[in-house]
């Protein structure tokens, strides 16, 4: 038998107004919080549901990327939100502004964003989000599938140690997860509860994004897409400026920086 302890029981009930942590499930072991909270979806679920585990054995991330995490280390979590058709597309932005905001009361360290999902921090990855939507007879649904690096020890992982980091190895010693999901439960409540705050999103968000401004190359499949990233439209989607002055409104992709050459 499992002597495994839920580091986040009895969140839910820490501030009885919330629609985001309204239900917390919590899996010690589950395959994908975003296939869980899906099915709780299908069936039903009002919106607010937050599925919680401490492993998953078939995590995945964008561009049908596995993601992969060590038992009890990090935040692997997922949201069941029922937003407006308006609100829909923002999602991804909800959940990115939240984390950053969140990780800002943990680490002195900048916090930025990287279009579409990435949260990074000391020039590495600290978090990112897959979010899923679509409709069903209940209406739109998003889940908002986060993974947040907390207390992942980069170093000892050569093949993730240059591109990723966690909270842990910026303050050098252990954070709570439980008190980083606390206020990430109430950041995203904030955020996606308010019209006001909902109403500066893509700005806030904006004002965070690391290649505003560069020379990016954005791929997607077998595309390739160059040219200075300007920011993006208040429906997430980034701007791209090409060489010919034209502007590419990109739902997805994969950002890179272009090196200056240094001739
Ligand atoms: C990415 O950066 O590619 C997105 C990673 C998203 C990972 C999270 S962990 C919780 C949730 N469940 C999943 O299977 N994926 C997301």
């Amino acid at each position: 038998m499992s002597d495994a302890t839920n580091e986040f029981e009895g969140l839910e009930s820490l501030d009885g107004r919330a629609v985001v942590g309204r239900r917390i499930v919590w899996h010690e072991s589950t395959e994908s919080t975003n296939d869980d909270a899906r099915q709780a979806s299908d069936v039903g679920e009002p919106e607010g549901l937050v599925v919680i585990a401490d492993l998953q054995t078939k995590g995945r991330g964008r561009m049908s990327r596995t993601w992969t995490s060590i038992m009890g280390r990090d935040i692997l979590f997922s949201v069941l939100l029922r937003p407006s058709s308006a609100d829909l597309p923002k999602m991804p932005l909800v959940a990115g502004l939240a984390v950053a905001r969140t990780l800002d009361a943990f680490t002195e360290t900048p916090v930025t964003l990287k279009w579409p999902n990435d949260v990074r921090a000391a020039d590495r990855k600290i978090s990112g989000s897959l979010v899923e939507s679509g409709s069903s007879d209940a209406g739109y649904y998003a889940i908002l599938g986060t993974g947040v690096n907390v207390n992942l020890d980069a170093a000892a992982h050569p093949e993730i140690s240059e591109i990723a980091t966690s909270l842990r190895t910026l303050n050098g010693a252990d954070v709570s997860r439980r008190e980083v999901m606390r206020r990430l439960l109430s950041e995203m409540d904030q955020i996606y509860t308010s019209k006001e705050h909902m109403a500066t999103l893509v700005s806030d968000w904006s004002a965070r994004l690391e290649t505003i401004g560069q020379e990016i190359d954005v791929r997607w499949g077998d595309d390739i897409l160059h040219g200075i990233a300007e920011g993006v439209d208040d429906t997430g989607r980034l701007l791209l400026r090409d060489r010919d002055g034209e502007v590419h409104r990109l739902e997805a992709g994969e950002v890179t920086t272009v090196l200056s050459d240094p001739s």
